[in-house]
Order: C-alpha cells, then sequence, then structure tokens
C-alpha cells in the first residue's frame, strides 16, 4: 500500500519508527512531517495529509499527536477523510470495521510504541464490514 503519514512534535519519535516498521514490510511511505521534535502546529501537517488522502496520492493515512485529537479534529474537516482515533487494538480494528477510517490517529503521549505497533497492524489488516455501517458513514457528509 501506499501510506500517507505525519505528526507534529509528540508525535516525532513514533513516526519515525513507524515508517521504518512500514517500509519494512513492503508498504511504500509517503512522510509529510514534521522533521524534527522542535514545537510545530499539528494542523500544518494534518492539512497535509488529508489532501493526499482525497486525492488519492495515498491509499490510508496514519497521523500522530499527543493525544490524537488535535490531528482528528483537523482532517475531520475534510470531507474525504474519515478520521479516527485508536488506542488499543479493539479499537483500531473498530474504527475500520465500523466506521471505515482512511486514516488512522494515534495519541503518541498515552500508548507505547509497541502499541502503536500492533494498533496500525490490526487496522492494516482488518476490512470496513459495509451493510449498516455503509448507511451509516454515507450519512456523515449529509450536511
Ligand atoms: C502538543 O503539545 C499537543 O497539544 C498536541 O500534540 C496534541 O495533543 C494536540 O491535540
Amino acid at each position: 500500500m501506499t501510506i500517507g503519514i505525519c505528526s507534529d512534535h509528540a508525535g516525532f519519535d513514533y513516526k519515525s519508527r513507524l515508517v521504518k516498521y512500514l517500509k519494512g514490510k513492503g508498504h511504500k511511505v509517503v512522510d509529510f512531517g514534521t522533521d524534527s521534535v522542535q514545537s510545530c502546529d499539528y494542523p500544518d501537517f494534518a492539512h497535509r495529509l488529508a489532501r493526499a488522502v482525497e486525492g488519492s496520492e495515498v491509499e490510508a493515512g496514519i497521523a500522530i499527536c499527543g493525544t490524537g485529537n488535535g490531528m482528528a479534529i483537523t482532517l475531520n474537516h475534510h470531507q474525504g477523510v474519515r478520521a479516527g482515533l485508536a488506542w488499543n487494538c479493539e479499537v483500531g480494528s473498530l474504527v475500520k470495521r465500523h466506521n471505515d477510517a482512511n486514516v488512522l490517529v494515534l495519541p503518541a503521549r498515552f500508548i507505547s510504541y509497541r502499541m502503536a505497533v500492533a494498533i496500525v497492524r490490526t487496522w492494516l489488516q482488518t476490512s470496513f464490514e459495509g451493510g449498516r455501517h455503509l448507511r451509516r458513514i454515507q450519512k456523515i457528509n449529509q450536511l
């Protein structure tokens, strides 16, 4: 898969390690920053990733900040993005099975790196269930 990834300073360490992990698994990874632990603003990177998802430049995205909330709030302003926050493997599975999240959001300050990898692996291996969940996600953009 081609996977886009971004973080702010709080997620930079996990992002760097996940880029290596994903490349090691044979994925093409497009890194939208940030590029250091220097304090920065998460929307700058979330918008870049979201535009790449909406434009089908990447097939899926991963976004990481301290709580995950700043990334999720920003990403979900984009019509073509369903960004879901996950803090364990069960939620990582459900966010794909029920919400068809095309961006996985991780809260780096509240989960271990080991957990982050386990959630990413679960989310990538899980499929959307469709059915009643398709009806629900179709209603999301019906403002
Ligand atoms: C950065 O300190 C922190 O606010 C950010 O990573 C994130 O948690 C925001 O939602």
